[in-house]
């Protein structure tokens, strides 16, 4: 596999596995808006509604659904010899990571792809070191790297840092819900800085990176300076776009280590990776002096990244799209909104 690493030019059809997820949806858009070939690979079985209509979004956008499971080695290599696949992009959930033990040992043995871009789409996983159960995902993610390497596939690592959006300590999919509306819960003294990305320059960036020929082999690091906050300063972002001030409740580096500890999956894993951010550090607190580091920035100087206070004006407008009761008073002359005082974080159905 090794000599395909040098073959860059004109990469072709990709396989996303995945898209029917929260980060993979990104990927998989992204993916057909630059005009390659996309096959979506989405499982069997019953599917809840708003997977069925993800599918259905992508299908009608352009990409080929195939159904089956990375789990299924033989159907898999059979898949992207047929499809004469070229990349390989995996985001498929964090309780499946070792699933791609199966997908790798496809890629190997069809031999022609050009690039795997793993499960990944969070911190550098090598550097961070978050307590349990996170802890355990990052060993997962560990496993699967080594193997890609030990087995010589060409591959790229997407460390895009947090997705832009509130970060709530208990929720796996924070774009999904919006910022609060009735107080903020700030960890620690809320000073520590993390990079938050919108899920649309995720998908964006990711997909400009596999037919990169300084990507191949490197860890790809997200970290557009304006999009480098506290959650202080976000609060104060969002206080702006609402027009009001909120009380802010203080969460504990305990607070969040006791939550760690209770073991509830998921939850205690995002508590895990929320100690890790804003009491470690962990997005700020290296250097990319690694020969295997690249810093997305440098590659691609001339490109915009949509900044939070972009992605706050789209929250603003889904309050008022999906639910005008949440606002006492409809977008005033200067274009602020204000909520309901005793207004509850609202979750986004797609
Ligand atoms: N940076 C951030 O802020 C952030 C936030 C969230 C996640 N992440 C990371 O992004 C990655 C994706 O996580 P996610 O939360 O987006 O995942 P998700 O929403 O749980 O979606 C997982 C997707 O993978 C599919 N899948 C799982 N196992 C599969 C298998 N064996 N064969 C085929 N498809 C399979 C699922 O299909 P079904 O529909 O059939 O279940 C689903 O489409 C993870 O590495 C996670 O750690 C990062």
């Amino acid at each position: 596999m090794g000599s395909l690493a040098a073959c860059v030019a004109g990469v072709g059809p990709t396989l996303i596995i995945g898209s029917t997820g929260f980060i993979g949806l990104f990927v998989a858009e992204a993916c057909i808006d630059s005009g390659r070939p996309t096959y979506i690979l989405v499982r069997d079985g019953p599917m809840s509604p708003s997977k069925a209509a993800t599918a259905k979004v992508l299908q009608d956008k352009g990409a080929t659904i195939v159904h089956g499971t990375i789990n299924d080695r033989e159907f898999t290599e059979k898949l992207m010899r047929e499809h004469k696949i070229e990349v390989v992009i995996s985001a498929i959930g964090g309780d499946s990571i070792l699933d791609q033990l199966h997908l790798i040992d496809a890629i190997k043995n069809v031999g022609t792809i050009k690039r795997f871009l793993p499960s990944e789409f969070g911190h550098d996983i090598d550097r961070a070191d978050p307590v349990e159960p996170g802890l355990t995902m990052y060993n997962q993610k560990r496993k699967i790297r080594r193997y890609i390497e030990d087995e010589g596939i060409p591959y790229t690592y997407i460390c895009c840092n947090s997705v832009a959006a509130w970060p709530y300590h208990d929720n796996t999919h924070p774009a999904d819900v919006l910022p609060p509306l009735d107080h903020f819960q700030i960890y620690g003294d809320g000073s520590v800085k993390a990079y938050f990305v919108a899920g649309s320059d995720i998908g964006k960036f990711t997909i400009k990176t596999i037919d990169d020929d300084r990507t191949i082999n490197k860890s790809v690091h997200f970290r557009p300076p304006t999009n480098l906050l506290s959650i202080n300063e976000m609060a104060s972002l969002w206080e702006g776009k609402i027009g009001r001030v909120l009380p802010r409740v203080t969460i504990t580096e305990n607070d969040l280590l006791d939550r760690a500890k209770e073991m509830r999956i998921p939850q205690s894993i995002v508590a895990a990776f929320t100690h890790d951010i804003f009491i470690k550090g962990c997005q700020i607190n290296f250097c990319l002096d690694n020969p295997t580091d690249v810093d997305i920035c440098s590659l691609y100087p001339e490109d915009h990244f949509r900044s939070l206070d972009e992605c706050f004006d789209d929250f603003v407008k889904k309050i008022v799209d999906k639910n005008p009761k949440a606002v006492s008073m409809p977008a005033s002359k200067n274009g602020i909104f204000v909520p309901k005082s005793d207004t509850e974080p609202l979750a986004i159905t797609v």
